[in-house]
């Protein structure tokens, strides 16, 4: 077995910054709810003629040129996306179209927050394999799109950006040491577009209603969250043999301060030995964990010799970890 890792890293945000004052002229909240209640402060909207593609290609330049690739260097690309530019065809199509990644087989995947996790699995295990050398994953989200910006509940909770990676062989013992992976199909609906797929497709009562926009039951998925993540971190660790004693940094799926602390605490873990950025651009979903990634290493946090958890949990439900050994 070769061992796979990162060796390109981008991220990309729109420049629209919206704080949580701003989103008092539409809904009726505050400051100090949104920072007690989240640690949010500021997320990023795209504008409206940007597509989700459209930050995945931003991330993706960067990933490439981090690794010193051309977009042709490119066999495989994943995209982990809940907010696709159309329900068909893949979004990760339109990427490489945009990017020029010539000859190269391309395909979305949907985890929605977990998504990213559950992409740089799939990833790590084409890279370094017969026809697919390098391997492109990017998490890209447009969650203002798909936002119902009258529900105070959800709304204010996300933010638009994109990450991605290039995997490709590394030397031995480095590089993406192993994945843990779980859903529970139960929960579908506590994180849910209820209409617009083929269960219920789009009528007009639907559209008065707001059923084509996110929906979430907010405590459900704190209480499934609170556990989610550190379980996530545990199993993937056991998984590869290590010991949290062995990590350094934990990067987990940024949703909630407070979902962090918790799952921190559970793993007798300080906040010291995590990253976090959502005061700034809040819940990107499946881009969080690469944007929080790219920042960690550009503040040195990630260096040679780094041993790295990210962590994500989300709609489906959804949730996972990945071992990363820099
Ligand atoms: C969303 C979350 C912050 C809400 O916190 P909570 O303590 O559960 O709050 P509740 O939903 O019980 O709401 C408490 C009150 O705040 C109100 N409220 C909700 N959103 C608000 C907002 N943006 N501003 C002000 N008040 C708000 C509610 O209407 C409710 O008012 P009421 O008591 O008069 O009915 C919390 O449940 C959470 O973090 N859940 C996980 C969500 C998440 O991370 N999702 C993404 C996973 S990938």
């Amino acid at each position: 077995m070769v061992s796979v890792g990162i060796i390109g890293l981008g991220a990309y945000v729109p420049p629209n910054e919206m704080s949580n004052e701003d989103w008092m002229e539409y809904v009726d909240t505050s400051d100090e709810w949104i920072t007690t209640k989240t640690g949010m402060k500021k997320r990023r909207i795209a504008s409206s003629d940007m597509c989700t593609s459209d930050l995945a290609v931003e991330a993706c330049k960067q990933a490439l040129e981090d690794a010193n690739l051309k977009p042709k260097d490119i066999d495989l690309l994943i995209l982990a996306t809940s907010s696709p530019d159309v329900p068909l065809s893949s979004t990760a199509g339109i990427i490489q179209d945009k990017l020029g990644c010539v000859e190269c087989a391309a395909f979305d995947i949907n985890a929605v927050c977990a998504g990213w996790i559950h992409a740089l699995d799939i990833g790590s295990r084409f890279a370094g394999t017969s026809g697919y050398q390098n391997v492109l994953v990017v998490g890209s989200e447009i969650y203002s799109r798909i936002l119902n910006w009258k529900d105070r509940a959800t709304c204010v909770l996300f933010g638009d950006g994109a990450g991605a990676v290039v995997l490709s062989e590394v030397g031995n013992g480095k590089g993406i040491l192993g994945s843990w992976l779980m859903s529970d199909g139960s929960g579908s609906s506590v994180i849910e577009i209820p209409a617009g797929g083929v269960r219920t497709p789009f009528n007009s009562e639907d559209f008065e209603e707001g059923k084509q926009y996110f929906h979430m039951d907010g405590r459900a998925v704190w209480d499934f969250a609170i556990e989610a993540f550190p379980q996530a971190v545990r199993n993937a660790l056991s998984k590869v043999g290590k010991d949290i004693s062995d990590v350094d940094l934990i990067i987990p799926h940024q949703a909630n301060i407070n979902i962090i602390k918790a799952g921190m605490e559970k793993l007798n873990l300080g906040m010291d030995k995590t990253f976090t950025n959502l005061h700034k651009y809040g819940n990107t979903a499946g881009a969080s964990v690469p944007i929080a990634m790219r920042e960690a290493m550009d503040e040195g946090l990630i260096k040679e010799g780094t041993l790295v958890v990210t962590a994500a949990f989300g709609g489906g439900l959804a949730w996972g970890a990945n071992v990363i050994q820099f």
